[in-house]
Formats: C-alpha cells, sequence, structure tokens
C-alpha cells in the first residue's frame, strides 16, 4: 500500500468513513489487533472534534516507512476558531461539553506520537502509531528510550 488517503471532513458520516478507512489501513499495514481498532477510535475523535468545534476539515491518512520501523500518520487539519487553551484541551478533565468521548487526551494515549497546533487560524492534530520491524529492532529501540 502506497501513498496518502486523503478525506473531507464536515458530517457524521465522513468521521464515520475515516474511521473505517484508517481501520483498514492500520490492517493493510500489518497492525496486529487491537491496534487498527486503537487507531480508528483516535481518528473517530478529532475527526468528531472537526464536526463539532470546527465546522469543516480534513483527515490525512499516510503510511510511512523507516529503516527499523513502519507505520500510519493521521493528521487532522481544519480553519476553525482553534484551541485558546491547548494545555487544558489536552487535560483529561476538560471537556466543553462533557461528552463521553476520550476526547483530546484519549485519543493521544492511544497513539504513540501526538502533536497538536491551534492558533486563531485554525487546529492541525497530528498522530503517528507505528511497528517496528523486527523483534531485535524493538529491543535496541526500547534499550535506548530507557537510557
Ligand atoms: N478542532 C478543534 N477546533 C477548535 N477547538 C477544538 C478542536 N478540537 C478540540 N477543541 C477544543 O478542545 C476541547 C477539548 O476537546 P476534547 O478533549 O475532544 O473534548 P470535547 O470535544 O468533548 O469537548 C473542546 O471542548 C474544544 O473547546
Ligand atoms: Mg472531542
Amino acid at each position: 500500500m502506497k501513498g496518502e488517503v486523503r478525506l473531507a471532513i464536515s458530517t457524521d458520516a465522513d468521521l464515520v468513513a475515516a474511521r473505517a478507512q484508517g481501520r483498514a489501513m492500520a490492517q493493510q499495514l500489518g497492525f496486529p489487533r487491537p491496534d487498527p481498532t486503537l487507531i480508528a477510535t483516535a481518528i473517530s475523535e478529532i475527526a468528531r472534534n472537526i464536526v463539532m468545534h470546527a465546522g469543516t476539515g480534513e483527515i490525512v491518512l499516510r503510511p510511512f516507512e523507516e529503516h527499523d520501523r513502519y507505520g500510519l500518520e493521521v493528521v487532522a487539519i481544519d480553519a476553525g476558531p482553534g484551541i485558546r487553551d491547548v494545555e487544558a484541551a489536552l487535560r483529561d478533565d476538560y471537556s466543553a461539553r462533557g461528552g463521553l468521548g476520550l476526547g483530546l487526551p484519549g485519543a493521544r494515549r492511544l497513539m504513540d506520537g501526538f502533536q497538536l497546533h491551534s492558533d486563531a487560524a485554525g487546529t492541525t492534530v497530528t498522530m503517528t502509531k507505528w511497528r517496528y520491524r523486527d523483534e531485535l529492532a524493538r529491543a535496541r529501540a526500547e534499550r535506548r528510550r530507557r537510557a
């Protein structure tokens, strides 16, 4: 599988489609269970935020390969009002609508990489989930991280 997929997001149906597409791509990339479901759930949360808080935006699903790992990058882009207090928005107890969703902090926990940029011109969330090519490489990286 090569190349990225870009999905316009403005309705609940769009976010359901983005969720399904993300799960399918994760499966095709070889992510074992439950990763495709976790990725799909994270996509669903940030796509829901586009619909609820920005109105319209885009989700880009981008498979990537590096020397010892590969994975899926998910970028959510909108030109909505932005998040005034990004730090607060990432806290577990923060949700303007008191919804049942996992929200931004939940999406962050489900993924390996999570970046949030927001200003008055809009919001961009970049999330990554990766897989190591082999166990040896994984163990090496684990040691590096702990060192
Ligand atoms: N794309 C976005 N554009 C503008 N504001 C956003 C966006 N995503 C999140 N927010 C703000 O960050 C807050 C926290 O988001 P989230 O954790 O998903 O909780 P919830 O959506 O349930 O309120 C939202 O209440 C909203 O104020
Ligand atoms: Mg939300």
